[in-house]
């Protein structure tokens, strides 16, 4: 049985984390769940899941108590306890779902406390990949790529000798604005940058896909998980988006 908490559990990641957990009852036990905002989805989900912690914005704190009603769930600040839950005694596995900045202090706090750690958020690592990773190693701490490009990578490293690593390749979609011309761009609502054309996703995520923000995210977030140069770190245009990335050894093979 693995104990876990999903931070940002209401959020594109968080609720398909809790799908994988559905799908294998007697395997998970979730400890704690958290949001910012959608406090209604947030007590369906304490109801389900029947966590021992759920944490939310404290002005929705009064919604989510009388809506998860006898619940036993301790009722937390999102703002400020997400460092807490990240590092609880009684929790394996960290499944950081939250987005932007805010995933920050609970990453360090789970990599100072040895957690196994699944980030899909990329901008912890931005901020301050190379302390948090300095952490996870000196405590343990396991991390464990989420976002899908870095799990890739992941994957394709285990068991191999990262002398022999010549490159990674990062493939980008293209995003939402890849076939409009620059010239239309003052005429595009906000609905048309959100619709992308191969994954739905959060909002923030989908905006940074479509400005490619997200894959200069990327290529930092791989060097600071991987440890290599930037220089090693290459981007591919790849609109099918069958590939989401490579490795490619010393010998050549990718
Ligand atoms: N979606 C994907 O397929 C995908 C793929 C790769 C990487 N990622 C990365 O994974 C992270 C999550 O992405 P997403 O698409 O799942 O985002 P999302 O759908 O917008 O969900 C974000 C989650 O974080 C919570 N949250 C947002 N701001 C918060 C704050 N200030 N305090 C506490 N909680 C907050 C949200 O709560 P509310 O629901 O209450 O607002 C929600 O639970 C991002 O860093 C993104 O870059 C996502």
């Amino acid at each position: 049985m693995k104990r876990i908490v999903i931070l940002g559990s209401t959020g594109s990641i968080g609720i398909n984390a809790l799908k994988v957990v559905s799908r294998f009852p007697g395997r998970f036990q979730v400890v704690g769940l958290t949001a910012c905002g959608n406090w209604e989805l947030l007590a369906s989900q304490v109801k389900a899941f029947q966590p021992k912690y759920a944490a939310i914005d404290q002005k929705f704190i009064p919604d989510l108590r009388s809506a998860v009603g006898k619940q036993k769930t301790k009722v937390l600040d999102a703002q400020q306890d997400l460092p807490f839950l990240a590092s609880l005694a009684e929790v394996d596995i960290v499944i950081l779902a939250v987005s932007g900045r805010i995933a920050l202090e609970p990453f360090l706090s789970a990599a100072k406390a040895g957690k196994q750690i699944a980030p899909a958020n990329k901008e912890a690592l931005v901020i301050a990949g190379d302390m948090i990773m300095s952490a996870a190693r000196w405590s343990g701490a396991k991390v464990i790529p989420v976002d899908s490009e870095q799990s890739a990578i992941f994957q394709c490293l285990q068991g191999q000798n990262k002398a022999e690593l010549e490159k990674i390749y990062l493939t980008a979609s293209g995003g939402a604005l890849y076939n409009i011309p620059g010239s239309r761009f003052d005429a595009l609502t906000v609905n048309d940058i959100l619709k992308h054309p191969r994954w739905k996703m959060g909002k923030k995520i989908t905006v940074d896909s479509a400005t490619l923000m997200n894959k200069g995210f990327e290529v930092i977030e791989a060097q600071r998980l991987f440890s290599v140069e930037v220089k090693q770190i290459e981007v591919v245009v790849h609109p099918q988006a069958i590939i989401h990335s490579m490795v490619c050894f010393c010998d050549g093979s990718i």
